[in-house]
């Protein structure tokens, strides 16, 4: 393959900061985005025509929870706490590395044909270098780590004892953070202040601060889980973390649907993360989190699909819709328009990550990660307003090619990394076996 890929004739979605959007071309060398003009001559590059495409910068979802897509359509209908003590929990101990391998590879396979090229993952407790390994070999690119969970009334399987915990997290930090060429990255991951003691959550954000990564937790998600919070530690969640030394930029925290005054304010005072979640808000019936507010505040907030069994998929464009109408009856249709959206799943989620210097936009010296949207679908036109057509009208379905760091991964709807009819092969042996287990 040559080195060098021309892009021409793309309708570009840029997302630069003058948002620029018009017809033209890329020129890709090797991961990286050499030029983009409205006309760049051919050369002896390998050319692709893109006239029939919207080219967008490849989508960032910001939560994600791998380990958990092999339990979609298994746990339905239940508030957060009951729902994680009842299924979630106990599947997610039910894993060994074949079925936490498939169900990876499973929600890797929805995200990557959905234009999904960059995800922050909230891993697993046990056999976490599966995941790593799947995440290299897809070709996305991904920040990990295993979960973490060492307080509270949990399945044996789960529980850790505080050092193991933290040796395993380090252990697996060094083997994989930087790792594919700087394409897969460690970040820690106590599930949350429920399931963490005080110890754990200390230590874990001085690691991070000391590796110079994220520190990746659910935060204020349920009013179950601030009571547990309130009760143990007599204060309100976003405290605890200030508390505990966990307050920076670095600090990600999905959910935050429940925040008092004090807790807003610590958030912007230290530029937390907001990793917002709409369908998992919404069917675990947690709340709508104030986004237009935190947006207001100059809060930062990016966006997740959670993981399968609390949404029930992992498709970018229902959050990216779901993002903007949920807020419209409560504070009128002109919050959280089609842009504001998209942003959140673009250049929002790069610079939740760290990575806006490499993603989240189409700009010369940036990764190739790519999304190539259907421009003609009988569902998605005519359009005026680009972001409204990507936003409001746009299907997971219309992505017909996905580049990550200048690699084809997804080419005319077929993905070349993974194996799909393998999945289809292994799911109901692997989904048994999840069900069947004994705790
Ligand atoms: N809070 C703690 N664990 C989880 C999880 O797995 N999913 C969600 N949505 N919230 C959580």
């Amino acid at each position: 393959m040559p080195d060098k890929i021309l892009i021409k004739n793309a309708h570009i979605v840029t997302m630069n900061s003058s948002l620029d959007f018009f017809k033209g071309d890329i020129l890709i060398n090797s991961s990286r985005i050499e030029n983009i003009s409205e006309n760049i001559p051919g050369n002896e590059n390998e050319e692709f025509d893109a006239q029939d495409f919207l080219v967008v910068p490849g989508f960032i979802q910001t939560h994600i929870h791998l380990c958990q897509t092999l339990f979609r359509n298994l746990a339905d209908d239940l508030l957060l706490l009951d729902w994680l003590k009842e299924k979630i929990w106990p599947y997610e101990s039910a894993h060994n590395p074949e079925t936490l391998r498939l169900s990876t590879q499973l929600g890797l396979a929805e995200l990557l044909k959905s234009g999904t090229t960059t995800i922050l993952d909230m891993g697993t407790v046990n056999h976490q270098d599966v995941i790593f390994e799947e995440l290299i070999k897809s070709g996305i690119r991904a920040f990990a780590g295993k979960t973490m969970m060492d307080y509270g009334a949990i399945p044996d399987g789960l529980q850790e004892k505080t050092h193991n915990s933290i040796d395993e997290s380090v252990r697996l930090l060094k083997k994989w953070d930087g790792s594919a060429d700087g394409r897969i990255r460690y970040a820690f991951a106590p599930r949350f202040a429920v399931s963490s003691t005080e110890e754990l959550l200390r230590e874990t954000g001085r690691l991070a601060h000391e590796h110079k990564t994220l520190f990746h937790t659910h935060s204020s998600e349920n009013l179950g889980e601030l009571e547990l919070i309130k009760k143990r530690f007599g204060t309100r969640n976003i405290n605890v973390f200030e508390k505990l030394g966990l307050a920076g930029k670095n600090l990600c925290l999905a959910h935050c649907i429940w925040l008092d005054e004090e807790e807003k304010q610590i958030l912007k005072d230290h530029d937390i993360r907001v990793l917002h979640c709409p369908s998992s808000n919404l069917k675990l019936g947690s709340g709508i989190a104030p986004i237009p507010d935190y947006l207001k505040r100059g809060i930062h907030v990016s966006i997740g699909a959670d993981g399968a069994p609390c949404n029930n998929n992992l498709d970018i464009f229902t959050e990216m819709r779901l993002a903007a109408l949920i807020q419209k009856p409560v504070h009128g249709p002109q919050t959280m328009p089609a842009l504001e959206a998209f942003k959140m799943a673009t250049i929002n989620g790069a610079e939740a990550l760290g990575i806006e210097n490499d993603t989240g936009s189409i700009e010369i010296g940036k990764k190739a990660d790519l999304t190539f949207i259907k421009l003609n679908q009988v569902h998605s036109i005519p359009f005026d307003n680009v972001y409204s057509k990507i936003v409001y009208s746009t299907h997971a379905h219309d992505v017909e090619h996905v580049m990550i760091d200048g690699n084809w991964i997804v080419k005319d709807k077929k993905l070349l990394t993974i194996d799909e009819e393998q999945i289809f092969s292994n799911i109901e042996s692997n989904v048994k076996r999840i069900q069947s287990y004994k705790y």
